[in-house]
């Protein structure tokens, strides 16, 4: 039964604002991973939550004007809402601000430490408070005005000068770059394994600081009672502490490794670099596999973003279209793996062909022929005076479970649906075609139109 089980996370997200459909998108892609691997017999655990901590947080909640807790406990309220009106279906909610993970952060720290991988020095450099990223001088944006700005969300850096302890990386660079090597299914897609290593790997590593001095919204390292634990340590960690990891041993030996962290691909560096060189440090297995799936974009092809403020509210299109319109839409129009658009008009195009047109007049079709010529009582199937096109259209449907399999198991949401919606398209036209209104008129031809019904029927079921 050990191989059954199939354990997949989110990011968790900043609650420094409220959601928008971005991150429904990456819950979404989550969660019909997790239905599929349960409908294929799979014990499933889904893990997603928020990333409380932090510099970002903290501030929001000064001009808020209240306490960073009482910020983001409304925040958390919103969003476990909306994923519940989203249906998605989480084992469990992790909260960076829970006790038990802040308890397990510190053990962490402590045994990295322990260990000789963190040592005591000081950071000089550039900070984005948006992104809780350090950036080198070779990595940041320099603009006209002689500022410097983030090369992930284009907001001006802060210089900081302080204190900190720093974590070895820079040991770990080639034992990285082998494990890639040797493992090139760890990061999906490909190219961000060129992106990782053309950015960060190949020039080599630097040692990262772990900790911020007189930053009161952190966990408090456990070693020196003046630093909090940097918002990227606390956050990764999340991934196993939610298991146990390192007090309660059931869960975590039961799931860990990870089958799959789904992230942005503007994470994919704390999940591919950082992630698996502490995991490395503390002798943990690593996660089976890093997938850093692309950006929903306006449009003008800005990423939606709430540091930009142009959102668009999840709530809004599901108090307006519904769930699954939302779903499907986000599910069918990007490929996962790569950036894609939203717009008004795209999503009302989306749901109208495929959803109200493709497959909610099919069944509003076959059904009322149903009842008009059937009394509404499916007939059985006439095999003798089935058509070569009845027999491929058949087979068709028999065979559309397994290609929906092979896409799900390589994250190919859109291929998946599309393969669904193109035999959609074949019922379609082949009611069309087969035109029953003719069939129903002459009365040697009921063989026929049982056929008919019967196909576009079980069609429509499968
Ligand atoms: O980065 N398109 O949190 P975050 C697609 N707390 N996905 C999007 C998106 C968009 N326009 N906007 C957001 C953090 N996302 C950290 C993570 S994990 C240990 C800590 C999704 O609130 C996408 O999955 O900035 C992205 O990586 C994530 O939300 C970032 O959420
Ligand atoms: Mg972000």
């Amino acid at each position: 039964m050990t191989d059954k089980k199939f354990y997949i996370t989110t990011p968790i997200y900043y609650p420094s604002d409220y959601l928008h459909i971005g991150h429904c998108y990456c819950t979404i892609a989550a969660d019909t991973m997790a239905r599929y691997k349960k409908i294929m017999g799979y014990d499933v655990y889904f893990l997603t939550g928020t990333d409380e901590h932090g510099e970002k947080i903290q501030r929001k909640a000064e001009e808020a004007k209240t306490t960073p807790k009482e910020y983001v406990d409304n925040i958390v309220d919103a969003t476990k809402k909306l994923w519940k009106r989203l249906h998605i279906d989480y084992s469990h909610y992790i909260r960076t601000t829970d006790d038990y993970h802040e308890r397990r952060v510190q053990n962490i720290f402590k045994q990295l430490y322990d260990k000789g991988y963190i040592y005591k020095g000081s950071y000089k450099g550039l900070y984005c408070v948006s992104d809780e990223a350090f950036f080198t001088e070779s990595q940041v944006v320099k603009k006209d005005d002689g500022k410097c700005y983030c090369p992930d969300c284009e907001k001006e850096l802060e210089y900081k000068e302080e204190e900190c302890y720093y974590l070895k990386l820079s040991e770990f660079g080639d034992w990285l770059i082998n494990y890639y090597k040797e493992h090139p299914e760890f990061l999906e897609p490909k190219e961000r394994q060129n992106e990782m290593l053309k950015n960060f790997l190949l020039p080599g590593l630097e040692d990262l600081a772990v900790t911020r001095k007189g930053l009161n919204w952190g966990i408090p390292c456990p070693i020196d009672n003046e630093h909090s634990i940097y918002v990227w340590i606390d956050a990764l960690s999340n991934y196993i502490t939610a298991l146990g990891y390192s007090e309660e041993d059931e869960l975590y030996k039961k799931y860990w490794p990870c089958d799959v962290h789904f992230v942005g691909k503007e994470i994919v560096r704390f999940h591919a670099i950082i992630w698996p060189i502490m995991l490395k440090m503390l002798d943990i297995p690593l996660p089976k596999k890093v997938f850093g799936h692309g950006w929903v974009l306006f449009d003008d092809g800005k990423k939606m973003s709430k540091s930009r403020g142009n959102v668009v509210d999840p709530n809004t299109l599901i108090d307006k279209y519904g769930v699954d319109a939302l779903r499907y839409f986000l599910m069918r129009e990007i490929n996962f793996g790569v950036d894609g658009f939203y717009s008004q008009e795209l999503f009302l195009k989306r749901i109208n062909s495929d959803l109200a047109n493709d497959y909610g007049n099919l069944w509003h079709r076959i059904s009322s022929m149903l009842g008009r010529y059937f009394n509404g009582v499916l007939p059985e199937e006439v095999e003798s005076v089935y058509s070569d096109r009845e027999r491929e259209l058949k087979k068709a449907v028999l065979t559309l479970d397994a290609n929906v399999e092979s896409a799900l198991d390589s994250f190919k949401f859109q291929e998946a649906l599309f393969n669904i919606w193109e035999v959609i398209k074949m019922v379609n036209k082949y009611v069309e075609e087969s035109a029953p209104w003719n069939l129903a008129k002459d009365e040697t031809k009921k063989d026929h139109l049982a056929n008919v019904m019967y196909i576009s029927c079980q069609a429509y079921y499968i």
